[in-house]
């Protein structure tokens, strides 16, 4: 008896579909704002510089293709926790601090579902809107997730919304956080919110988790990560999903980690040897490709130094090409119903519009946006601007 004839064909990925769209329009004046990979003032996503140096090492010095570990390459946990949780932590591995190598942000979200289904954790409230695929990861491993409003309506962050979600979960629940760089509104709660969304978390006693995609793209690579730091200062327990895709341009390379921190060494040694265990049977070990591209530049002072440099570079430009689309729009007296663009940071701006908006300035002008108008702002083109401009307010009416 066929055991498939139930299933209905689903529609595409509402990220990943874009590309395809993309591609198929044949207007010349389209513009691909869509799925999150930074691109040059060419439209082009280049391996940075550093990451061809690190594999040009590879290919002279790896000498086997053996498996490696299910925590990943060797090196790859110590580089990565000081990148994450700053210099002084990187004497606290094994002590305070984990990192178990995952194929990308993603396997590190999803390692992290796996292993609370091994916990108390029932639920896990998030803020919406959110990365479409936050909710899934949870829900199929059968946590509940519960959600609040990340914006108010004026475009700003809800903190009041996130208070009362964290005070309606049950202790022993968790909560999904953005380091920073939210995605995809680009707005992030100041410092001083940051506080007070720790005191509700400390006072609830529910496990923050992070997700941190987007290190680097907003304040600077230790800036960004600051939020987390705090939490992990602050609490005895914290699990953080951060992704090398963007910050080291290896999307494809599917390199990421699901760092743990507690403040007890035998509950740290405990979590890790369980997080191993879900990940011999989600995939038994990362590939290797990306966390030796990573280890190696991470490694070595000057490759390290030159891909800090690099980053800094894809930064500055996103920044600028962000305020030159304010002032593109201001020209055009259409700033006002934009105007959260000023103050969003990172890859992504969201101008908070209707689908039939962005439906609609997809049709009539080929600008491609993810959602309610999510914006990929390197996807953006210095010299296009004032186009762009004229294309957002033409969909207003
Ligand atoms: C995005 O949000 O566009 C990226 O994180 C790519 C993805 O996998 O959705």
């Amino acid at each position: 008896m066929p055991v498939f004839d139930h299933l209905a064909q689903l529609p595409d990925d509402p990220i990943l579909g874009l590309v395809a769209l993309y591609a198929n329009d044949t207007r010349a004046s389209k513009m691909d704002l869509g799925v999150g990979i930074y691109k040059d003032p060419q439209g082009r996503t280049p391996v940075l510089k550093s990451v061809k140096a690190a594999e040009a090492w590879l290919l002279e010095n790896e000498s086997s293709k053996a498996y490696v570990s299910t925590a990943g390459v060797p090196g790859f946990e110590n580089a990565i926790v000081p990148i994450a949780l700053g210099a002084s932590a990187a004497s606290l591995v094994g002590e305070r601090y984990a990192a178990i190598q995952t194929p990308g942000g993603t396997g590190g979200l999803r390692l992290m579902a796996e292993f609370l289904t091994r916990t108390a954790v029932k639920t896990v409230l998030v803020g919406v809107p959110t990365w479409p695929i936050h909710q899934p990861i949870f829900e199929r491993v059968g946590l509940n997730v519960s959600t609040c409003a990340h914006l108010r309506e004026d475009g700003t962050f809800n903190l009041e919304a996130l208070l009362a979600g964290i005070s309606e979960l049950n202790t022993g629940d968790a909560v999904l956080l953005h380091a920073c760089c939210h995605n995809p509104t680009g707005i992030d709660p100041t410092r001083e919110q940051w506080h007070a969304i720790l005191d509700a978390v400390k006072a609830k006693g529910v496990l923050p988790l992070f997700d941190m995609a987007y290190q680097g793209f907003g304040d600077g690579l230790d800036e960004d990560a600051w939020s987390l730091r705090l939490f992990c200062d602050a609490l005895p327990e914290v699990l953080a999903s951060v992704s090398c895709s963007k910050n080291f341009g290896i999307y494809r390379e599917r390199t990421g980690a699901l760092l743990i921190s507690s403040d007890s060494t035998k509950t740290l040694a405990a979590v890790r040897s369980q997080v191993i265990d879900s990940a011999r049977s989600l995939w038994s070990m990362p590939p290797s490709h990306g966390g030796q591209i990573v280890t190696h530049i991470l490694g070595d002072g000057a490759l390290k130094a030159s891909w800090l440099a690099e980053l800094n570079e894809m930064c500055e430009r996103i920044n600028s090409l962000r305020n030159g689309l304010c002032d593109a729009l201001k020209a055009i007296d259409a700033f006002e119903p934009f105007q959260s663009l000023a103050v969003q940071k990172g890859m992504f701006s969201s101008l908070g519009m209707t689908p039939e908006y962005v439906l609609r300035i997809r049709e009539t002008s080929g600008v491609y946006l993810v959602g309610s108008g999510r914006i990929n702002v390197s996807g953006l083109s210095a010299d296009r601007l004032d186009e762009l401009a004229a294309a957002l307010k033409a969909g207003l009416v």
